[in-house]
This record gives C-alpha cells, structure tokens and sequence, in this order.
C-alpha cells in the first residue's frame, strides 16, 4: 500500500501548493468567452496596443460603456461596471501574464510575424476567467526563437 498513499501524496501536495494555474479573479466578472466567442468581437478590438506597441493594453471602461450603456444593463456586474465608470474611478485589473522587470518582450513583433495570441496565451475565447495556461518561460520563449530564426542572442530579452 505504500506506493499508491505516496503518488496520493504527491498528488495532494501538487493540487495543494499551486500546481493549478493562475487564474486571479478580477474586479468585474468579465467572460472572454461570452464577448470573443459568443459575440465575435476581436481581440484587438480592446487590445489594440498589440499591433503597434509592445504592450497589447487593455480598453479603458469608456469603451465597454460604448455597449453597456444599451447592453445587459440589469445584469449585476454590469451595474458595477456602470457604477465605476459613474464614479470617475480607474479600473485596476489584476495582471495575470507577468516578466521580470530585466526582460524585453514586444507584442507588435509577434503580430506581424503572424504568431497568434493563443501560441501564448491559450485559447482564450473559451475562458470565462483568464487563466494562465502557458507559462512565459525563457526555455519556451528561446525554443520558438530557434525554430522560427528569430534572433536569439541575449540581448534580444535581456536589457
Ligand atoms: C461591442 C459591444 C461590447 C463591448 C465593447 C463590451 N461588451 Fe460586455 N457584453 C456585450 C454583450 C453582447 C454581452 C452578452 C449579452 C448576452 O448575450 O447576454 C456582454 C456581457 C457582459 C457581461 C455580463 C455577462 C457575462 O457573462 O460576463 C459583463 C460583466 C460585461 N459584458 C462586461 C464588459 C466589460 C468590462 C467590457 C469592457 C472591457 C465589455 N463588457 C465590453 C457587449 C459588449
Ligand atoms: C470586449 C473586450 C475584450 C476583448 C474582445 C478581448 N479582451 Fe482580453 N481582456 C479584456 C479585459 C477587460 C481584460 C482584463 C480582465 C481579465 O483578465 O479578464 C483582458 C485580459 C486579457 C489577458 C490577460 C492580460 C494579463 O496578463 O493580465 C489576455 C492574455 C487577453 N485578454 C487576451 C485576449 C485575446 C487573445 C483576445 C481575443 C481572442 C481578447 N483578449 C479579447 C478585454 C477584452
Ligand atoms: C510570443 C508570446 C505572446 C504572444 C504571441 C502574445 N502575447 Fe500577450 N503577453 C505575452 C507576455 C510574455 C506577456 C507579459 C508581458 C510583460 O509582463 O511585460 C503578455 C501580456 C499580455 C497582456 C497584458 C499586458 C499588456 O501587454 O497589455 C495582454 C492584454 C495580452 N498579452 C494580450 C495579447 C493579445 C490580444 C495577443 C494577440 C494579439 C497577444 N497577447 C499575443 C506573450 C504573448
Ligand atoms: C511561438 C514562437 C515565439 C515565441 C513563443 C516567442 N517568440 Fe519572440 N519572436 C518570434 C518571432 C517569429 C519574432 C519576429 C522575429 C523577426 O521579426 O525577425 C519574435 C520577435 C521577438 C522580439 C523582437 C526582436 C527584434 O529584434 O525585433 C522580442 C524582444 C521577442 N521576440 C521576445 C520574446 C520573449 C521574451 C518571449 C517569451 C516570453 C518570446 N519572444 C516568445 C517568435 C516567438
Ligand atoms: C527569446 C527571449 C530570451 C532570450 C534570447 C534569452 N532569454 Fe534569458 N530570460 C528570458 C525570459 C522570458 C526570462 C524570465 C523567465 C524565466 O526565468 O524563465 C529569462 C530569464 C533569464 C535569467 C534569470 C533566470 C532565473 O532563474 O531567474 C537569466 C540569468 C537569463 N535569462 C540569462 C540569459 C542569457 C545569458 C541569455 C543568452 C545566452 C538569455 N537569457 C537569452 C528570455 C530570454
């Protein structure tokens, strides 16, 4: 009996110090999944930064009013989002993709050369909860530079 209480063991101590992925809840339940894949809309529609910048940003709250204003408006977290956008207030959102402060990474390079958000960041028009699935790792990050000839000496990440 000692081997099946001991692969139990390891299989608590994974479940119980974060073997799961990272998926923080955020200040309004916002489904990517009911937007992207139920309502179509683009990614860069509220990520437009990823075209032209390094960062892909996220829409500030006046666009979500653009359609909330009409849209759901007795919905609960829709009356929060009103709420916010009422009371002047900024909306922090929790970072859920995150690199140490000595990494270089640029969205704009990875659109043009056509490598989809879903190669880093999952399918994420079938999340409710944005969940981390892929873990940015330099290994991850060096392989893809190899097989694609993209540069991969030190100083393309690394300041
Ligand atoms: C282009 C229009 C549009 C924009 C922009 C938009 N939404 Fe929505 N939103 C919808 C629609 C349509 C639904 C789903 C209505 C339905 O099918 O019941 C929805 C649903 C929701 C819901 C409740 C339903 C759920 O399951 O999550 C929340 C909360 C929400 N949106 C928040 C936001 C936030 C926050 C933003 C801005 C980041 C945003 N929306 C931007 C159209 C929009
Ligand atoms: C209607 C607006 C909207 C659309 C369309 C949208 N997003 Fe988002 N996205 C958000 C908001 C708001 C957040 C912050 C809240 C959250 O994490 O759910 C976010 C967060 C994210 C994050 C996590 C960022 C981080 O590290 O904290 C990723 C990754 C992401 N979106 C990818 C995508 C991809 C890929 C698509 C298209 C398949 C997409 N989004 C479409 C509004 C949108
Ligand atoms: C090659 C991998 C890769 C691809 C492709 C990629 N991302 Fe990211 N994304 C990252 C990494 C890594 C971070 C964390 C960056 C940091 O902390 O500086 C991030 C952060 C983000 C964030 C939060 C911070 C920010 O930049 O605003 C959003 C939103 C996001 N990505 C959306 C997208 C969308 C939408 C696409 C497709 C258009 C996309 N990403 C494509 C790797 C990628
Ligand atoms: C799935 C493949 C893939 C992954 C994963 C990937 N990259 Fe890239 N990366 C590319 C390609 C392709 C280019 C474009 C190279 C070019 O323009 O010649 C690029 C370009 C870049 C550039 C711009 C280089 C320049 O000199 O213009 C940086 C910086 C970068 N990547 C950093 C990262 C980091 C950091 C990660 C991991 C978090 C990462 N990349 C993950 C494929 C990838
Ligand atoms: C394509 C992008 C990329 C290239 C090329 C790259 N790195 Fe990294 N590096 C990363 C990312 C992303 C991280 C942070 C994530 C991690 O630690 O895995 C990192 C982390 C590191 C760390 C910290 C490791 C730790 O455990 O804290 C060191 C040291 C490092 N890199 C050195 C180098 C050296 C030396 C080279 C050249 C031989 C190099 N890197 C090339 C992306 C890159």
């Amino acid at each position: 009996m000692l081997v099946p209480s001991a692969v139990a063991a390891i299989l608590f101590a994974r479940w119980a110090f974060g073997a799961h992925p990272y998926a923080p809840q955020q200040p309004i339940d916002f489904s990517h999944r009911v937007h992207v894949a139920d309502d179509k809309l683009d990614c860069e529609l509220c990520h437009s930064g990823a075209r032209r910048s390094p960062v892909a940003g996220i829409a500030p709250l006046e666009r979500c009013i653009g359609c909330h204003k009409y849209v759901l408006t007795p919905h609960p977290e829709v009356a929060k989002l009103r709420r916010m956008w009422e009371a002047g207030k900024p909306i922090w959102w929790t970072r859920v993709y995150t690199l140490p402060q000595f990494v270089r990474f640029d969205h704009a390079s990875h659109l043009l050369a056509k490598v989809g958000c879903e190669t880093c960041h999952g399918d994420v028009a079938s999340m409710d909860r944005i969940t981390r699935v892929v873990e940015p790792t330099m290994g991850a990050c060096v392989r893809c530079h190899r097989e694609r000839r993209a540069p991969d000496d030190c100083l393309t990440c690394h300041y």
